[in-house]
């Protein structure tokens, strides 16, 4: 009997967690929280280069490897290819991962800010085809 109601409490507290993390982002206020972003870098394709490198089709790229942009010796050496997690360790302090990049934002160490904006990134530069929704 307490072993069941154990179970039957261990099973509301997971079914919480997962509603918790599928809660809808808010697009309004991811994209006021990436504006910052778009003063260095177009995510649109034919808008190419700014002061950072064109974003479209981001995540799935290998780091350092968009055409037209003169990347920093130590993006050039990076052998990853850009998932959601690592674009949340990069925007946590891109430094710190990458030390000698010379992107200057200097990172947020706001997690929901971090997941709101990487949301944004992701509903922008993915293409059509590749899109998980
Ligand atoms: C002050 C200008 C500036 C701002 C603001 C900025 N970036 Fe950057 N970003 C750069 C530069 C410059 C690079 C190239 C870094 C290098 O070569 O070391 C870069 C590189 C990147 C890369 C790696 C791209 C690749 O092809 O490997 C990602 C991803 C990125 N930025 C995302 C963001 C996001 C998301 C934001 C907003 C939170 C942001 N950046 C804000 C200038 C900026």
């Amino acid at each position: 009997m307490m072993r069941k109601s154990i179970l039957t409490l261990a099973a509301v507290i997971l079914t919480t967690t997962a509603a918790h993390a599928a809660e809808k982002i808010n697009m309004d206020t991811a994209k006021r929280q990436a504006a910052i972003c778009t003063s260095c870098h177009f995510f649109n394709e034919a808008e190419g280069t700014k002061v950072g490198p064109n974003l479209y089709g981001v995540l799935g790229r290998k780091a350092g490897t968009k055409e037209g942009f003169m990347y920093s010796d130590a993006m050039k050496a990076q052998k990853f290819k850009w998932d959601k997690k690592r674009l949340d360790k990069w925007l946590t302090n891109p430094k710190a991962m990458v030390p000698g990049t010379k992107m200057s934002y200097p990172g947020t160490d706001k997690p929901e800010i971090r997941k709101n904006i990487i949301a944004w990134v992701e509903s922008v530069t993915t293409p059509p085809k590749k899109s998980k929704k």
